[in-house]
């Protein structure tokens, strides 16, 4: 036989110098809860290894993740009841939790990177990522919000604003009120074809944010397309957007391949809570090895062409990576 792949494979030195994909701590993203209160921790049931923090544990867990080497945090906070309302307007009181733990994590750890999440849900009475005018999402009365809102988190020190609602247009409106506002050095990362994934549950526990009546599909796209995604691409690559975000990861490969030999920009993946929580609950039964599980599906994700991953396991990751 002249042909033998398996002789690329006989050892360990050999697969290391024919290895086609990388994967680093580097590469990782630690999306992360934080809740209000002091030293005040408490356990998502879905999401094992997961909490929601108060703003001095959370500044820790990211000082871990930053001696990790892991790139930065994607924040996400619990807001309290009180405090949502039908166009979650806290969201741009600089003294809600997210907006004082951005200061708080900046301020201690300068050079980890920061990413705020751009959508209405967790300050929203409605837990959708828009405003609700007479039982629809309007479109246009929501985008000057999340401009609004963004700019918030700019100046609040974010470093990356990462729009996850998926309304249109507002890529172009989130760029220019940022660069009006004087933070033209603040990248925005789109989640660009985000689909309405039953894959969000655990994180909806977690921040107490499923949308009260209707569900999420007038604006997330339908799990079946693939074309539309190429459309999404073309807008937001035309509105200003630095990274370009596929989510869910493992199920939606073939989407952020696609993403990648169809755009110049880097592609983003995030490996969502439901995702997670599927590692986590098979590998607490014995029935799957998480760690390994884990490392596999991240490179998968990185074979397909993601540059950034966004995972829940980053710190575990990033541990058995180096
Ligand atoms: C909301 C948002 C969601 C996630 C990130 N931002 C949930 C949703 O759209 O309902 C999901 C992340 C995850 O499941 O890990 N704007």
């Amino acid at each position: 036989m002249r042909q033998r792949p398996r002789r690329n494979r006989s050892t360990h030195a050999i697969r290391g110098a024919v290895r086609e994909t990388t994967l680093g701590p580097e590469h990782l993203v630690l999306p992360a809860f934080v809740q209000e209160g002091t030293a005040n921790s408490t356990p998502i049931a879905s999401m094992p290894g997961h909490s929601r923090l108060s703003i001095d544990l959370m500044v820790e867990l990211c000082g871990r993740a930053a001696d990790a080497g892991i790139a930065g945090v994607a924040l996400f906070p619990v807001i309290p009841d009180l405090d949502k309302g039908p166009r979650g307007l806290s969201a741009i009181d600089p003294e809600n939790v997210n907006l004082r733990a951005v200061r708080a994590i900046k301020q201690a750890l300068p050079g980890f990177m920061v990413i705020c999440d751009v959508a209405l849900d967790p300050y929203s009475s409605d837990g959708h990522d828009g405003v609700l005018v007479n039982g629809v999402i309007d479109n246009d009365e929501t985008v000057p919000l999340l401009a609004a809102m963004a700019v918030a988190q700019a100046k609040a020190g974010a470093d990356m604003v990462a729009p996850s609602d998926m309304m249109d247009g507002r890529i172009g409106a989130i760029r220019d009120a940022l660069d009006l506002a004087g933070y033209s050095h603040v990248l925005i990362n789109s989640y660009c074809a985000k689909y309405a994934s039953a894959f969000y549950g655990p994180f909806r526990e977690a921040l107490d944010s499923s949308p009260r009546g209707g569900s999420k599909k007038t604006y997330q796209m339908d799990p079946t397309n693939r074309r539309e995604a190429l459309r999404e691409l073309r807008l937001d690559e035309a509105e200003g957007a630095d990274w370009v975000m596929v989510k869910p990861g493992l199920p939606y490969l073939d989407v952020i391949r696609l993403f990648r030999e169809h755009s110049s920009l880097p592609v983003s993946a995030y490996q969502v809570s439901g995702e997670y929580a599927m590692l986590k609950a098979a590998g607490q039964n014995g029935w799957i090895d998480y760690d390994a599980c884990l490392l596999e599906s991240l490179t998968s994700l990185r074979r397909a062409g993601a540059d950034a991953i966004f995972t829940y396991g980053a710190l575990e990751a990033a541990a058995l990576l180096t």
